[in-house]
């Protein structure tokens, strides 16, 4: 059976006032289920892209649609039940007085009952470590935490598709890894998952496939291992494949191949080549 499609861009051209679109005549569809990561150097429209999903923009040419319904004619209210979206800085999002009642305040807004909303708000605030910050004024917070609050006011939403704009900018590595754990747990439980980064080896790590945009056009879609395997192209953008798949299409000659994406693979087929049995590798 074919996947449902979440997600159509047809023919997407958006435009900030005069000048250069931001982003120019572009289509794909994201099936329910995915996990997709959207990259490109910085000004390539990927925040601008995101901002469909959810209504925050609304096409100047083209349509969007959102579990079939047309973006364009959809309020944003009625999108935030269908797409989460965790954006790039946590401060455009958070306003109220206490991390707890930040994370609650959707869960109300959706007139849950208030045993649900609790559990609910105390299962996303100890995904992201914040358990013991419940009642702190989220300003106080730092900008690795409040970005964690952010994540954590989504997931509590459990919408069917959640928009992440660079999750783990500001974290360091043990905080991304914790945070993209969750977000694959999501992903698991049949969620949609978008997200933007910068973070090839995340890319590698997290999505199945991957978006490539420049300067507002589509230069590439396809499943990661096929689009790192040729960094020529990424090159065209300024990115780079993770290093652990840098290092595999340098070892090309000891018959490795160009489409490693963890240690654990490159290890297995160094091993392979020299003829060693597989050991434990972490
Ligand atoms: N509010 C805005 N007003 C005018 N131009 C904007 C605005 N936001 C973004 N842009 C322009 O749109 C293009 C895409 O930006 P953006 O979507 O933020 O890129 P990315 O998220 O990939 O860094 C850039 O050229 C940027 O300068
Ligand atoms: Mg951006």
């Amino acid at each position: 059976m074919t996947p449902k499609v979440q997600i159509k861009v047809e023919k997407l051209t958006y435009q900030y006032g005069s000048g250069q679109p931001a982003l120019k005549n572009i289509s794909f569809e994201i099936s329910k289920g995915e996990s997709i990561a959207i990259i490109g150097q910085n000004g390539a429209g990927k925040t601008t892209l995101a901002k469909h999903f959810n209504g925050l923009h609304k096409p100047s040419f083209g349509k969007v649609y959102v579990d079939n319904s047309d973006t364009g004619t959809m309020k944003v209210s009625e999108l935030a039940r269908k797409v989460g979206f965790v954006f790039q800085n946590p401060d455009h999002q958070i306003f109220n007085d206490t991390v707890g009642k930040e994370v609650a305040f959707g869960l109300k807004n959706l007139g849950l009952p208030k045993q649900e909303i609790e559990e609910r708000t105390a299962t996303a605030l100890e995904a992201v470590g914040l358990t013991d910050h419940c009642r702190a004024y989220p300003f106080n917070l730092s900008k690795g935490q409040r970005q964690r609050v952010a994540l954590a006011s989504v997931l509590a939403m459990k919408t069917e598709t959640i928009v992440l704009d660079e999750p783990t900018t500001g974290q360091d590595f043990r905080e991304s890894v914790q945070i993209m754990d969750m977000v694959r747990k999501l992903n698991e439980c049949g969620h949609t998952i978008v997200f933007i980064t910068h973070d090839m080896s995340l890319v590698a790590r997290y999505a199945r496939r991957v978006l490539v945009l420049c300067r507002g056009e589509i230069l590439v879609d396809g499943d990661v291992r096929s689009v790192f395997a040729g960094p020529e192209l990424l090159q065209k953008t300024y990115l780079c494949p993770p290093q652990i798949t840098n290092l595999a299409q340098r070892l090309g000659r000891h018959s490795i191949p160009p489409d490693v994406l963890s240690v654990r693979e490159l290890y297995e087929l160094l091993l392979k080549a020299r003829g060693e049995k597989i050991g434990c590798c972490s």
